[in-house]
């Protein structure tokens, strides 16, 4: 599959020379001198060289960290705060081209969907969060003290920043999820360091340009690419890192909650899921068909809230098991710069073989493939929008996470029994619901263990709504209102009058 269009100037420059990385405003090599290479996906060439950062660079920047919250930072106003977090939503804008580019080029997805979604989702979640800078307040409180009757109190509760707070993010959306942790810590007043996924760190280090343009103080974002084993596990094991935000594998996450132990800093979590897409018999089928579809295969299926597992009522199986077959044979799979491609390759070797694994193995236990079903050869981590069939509640493609164009289609009969199969799962972030029945949709959706459930809807992202996982999906919410708690401590102030 080769290049159909070069590519920008502006993403030429960037990738030609090695990156570096950034701790208190400076940019500067790894102290052990090491680089690591990212892939252009499509074609598996190099595409740029980055200094690797290891926890001696993860000492340095979480220093850098600290002397900012207590510096310039901690001294700016809400107000302030709040502008030049906006400013930084005004720059992805201004940049959105550039970025939309060298995000295709870094993970493999169309350049077109980046600049439809991520990086539009990324600017708003800052202006978003740009707002709420300056509505952080805490209350006045009344208490009842029964061992000190008659006495009188003036109490109230400050808000305050956590502190110095490691984010390690993941590869599938690279930008977004640098948004999704970065602004919330910012519009509350803490300092970071950023580890962006070893296989796609080059626009977190050009967000990085861009936030320093906008004004954020030098030492209040640190980016230090890096392996996992090395730089993330240093971070979140770090005695001064007072919280850390992960989105990742289930795996790694109970790693990093157990590292976080030793000084218990807080964690939030963002993991896997195995999500359930409803389709009942009374829906608008045509819609579902299409929202099933795309729920499974936006993003080549990299998406952690992916609609994996299919469940369609008996009389209308056929028809929709048909219709998402056709819609998968009929994506256009190649490289994310030419205008034509609707969906990419995988992100890297490691994920073409897990996936590549996952297609096997549900051939090994009966599954069928309707549509797709195995690697496309050539060049490039392309593996084929899959539909699979003849697949039950212990098969291995309903229980674990593929991270990819796979679905797996089941017909249900009983409606009392579909609130437990699609509960049957150790994950909990996410499921769809396809009918016209408003009282089934919403009863059901009371009933599913899941942090968000969409009702004839798919893959609805947006700054304003709370997100995250139940069970083993995950700890806590990013985005909304709520994931300003994952970012403060709440200080209790009381004078005796
Ligand atoms: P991963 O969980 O290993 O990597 C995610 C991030 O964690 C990366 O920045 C990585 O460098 C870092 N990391 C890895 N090991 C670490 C450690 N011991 N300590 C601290 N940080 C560490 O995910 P990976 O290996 O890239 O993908 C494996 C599977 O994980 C995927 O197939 C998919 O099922 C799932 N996944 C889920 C994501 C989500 O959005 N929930 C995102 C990426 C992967
Ligand atoms: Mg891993």
């Amino acid at each position: 599959m080769a290049v159909a269009v070069p590519m920008a100037e502006a993403t030429r420059r960037f990738t030609s020379e090695p990156r570096k990385l950034l701790i208190g405003g400076e940019w500067r090599a790894a102290l052990s001198g090491k680089t690591f290479e990212t892939y252009d996906p499509a074609t598996g060439a190099v595409l740029a060289t980055v200094a690797e950062g290891d926890a001696q660079d993860i000492d340095l920047a979480v220093a850098a960290a600290r002397r900012a919250l207590d510096g310039p930072w901690g001294r700016l106003n809400p107000s302030e705060r709040g502008r030049i977090v906006h400013r930084i939503g005004d720059l992805i804008m201004e940049h959105a081209d550039e970025l939309a580019e060298l995000e295709s080029l870094d993970n493999g997805k169309p350049k077109a969907v980046a600049a439809a979604a991520d990086i539009p989702l990324a600017a708003d979640l800052f202006w978003y969060m740009a707002g709420w800078a300056t509505k952080l307040n805490g209350g006045t409180i009344n208490p009842s003290v029964p061992y000190m009757p008659g006495a009188e109190f003036h109490a109230y509760t400050l808000r305050e920043p956590v502190g110095v707070v490691g984010q390690i993010i993941p590869w599938n959306f690279p930008l977004l999820m640098a948004a999704w942790k970065l602004g919330p810590a910012l519009t509350t007043g803490c300092t970071v360091v950023l580890k962006p996924a070893e296989q796609t760190p080059l626009s977190a280090l050009r967000l990085a340009e861009l936030m320093l343009e906008a004004g954020v103080p030098d030492g209040v974002v640190n980016v230090v690419p890096g392996y996992g084993e090395t730089a993330g596990a240093a971070l979140a094991a770090h005695p001064d890192v007072d919280k850390v935000a992960f989105t990742g594998s289930t795996e790694v996450g109970k790693l990093i909650a157990q590292t976080a132990t030793g000084n218990l800093k807080r964690v939030s979590l963002e993991l896997g899921g195995k999500s359930p897409n409803i389709v009942f018999s009374d829906a608008d089928v045509d819609a579902a068909i299409a929202g099933a579809a795309q729920g499974i295969f936006f993003n080549q299926g990299e998406v952690c809230s992916a609609g994996s597992r299919l469940y369609v009522q008996e009389d209308q199986f056929d028809r929709v098991v048909e219709g998402i077959s056709t819609a998968a044979s009929n994506i256009k799979v190649g490289h994310g710069l030419d205008p034509s491609t609707e969906m990419g390759p995988l992100v890297s070797q490691e994920q073409f073989d897990r996936v590549t694994r996952y297609l096997s193995i549900g051939e090994q236990e009966g599954n069928r493939a309707t549509a797709g079903g195995s690697a496309i050869e050539g060049d490039g981590w392309f593996v084929q929008p899959t539909v699979l069939v003849d697949a039950t509640a212990d098969h291995t493609i309903v229980r674990e996470e593929v991270f990819g164009p796979v679905i797996a289609a089941m017909p249900f009969s009983d409606v009392d029994d579909l609130a437990r199969q699609a509960n049957d799962s150790a994950y909990g972030l996410a499921a769809g619901v396809w009918t016209r029945d408003i009282s089934k949709a919403h009863l059901l959706a009371k009933k599913i263990k899941a942090g968000t459930v969409h009702i004839n809807s798919y893959h609805v992202f947006s700054a304003e709504l709370p997100f995250g996982g139940y069970k083993q999906s995950g700890w806590g919410r990013e985005m909304g209102e709520e994931v300003l708690n994952n970012y403060m401590e709440t200080k209790s102030v009381i004078v005796g009058l």
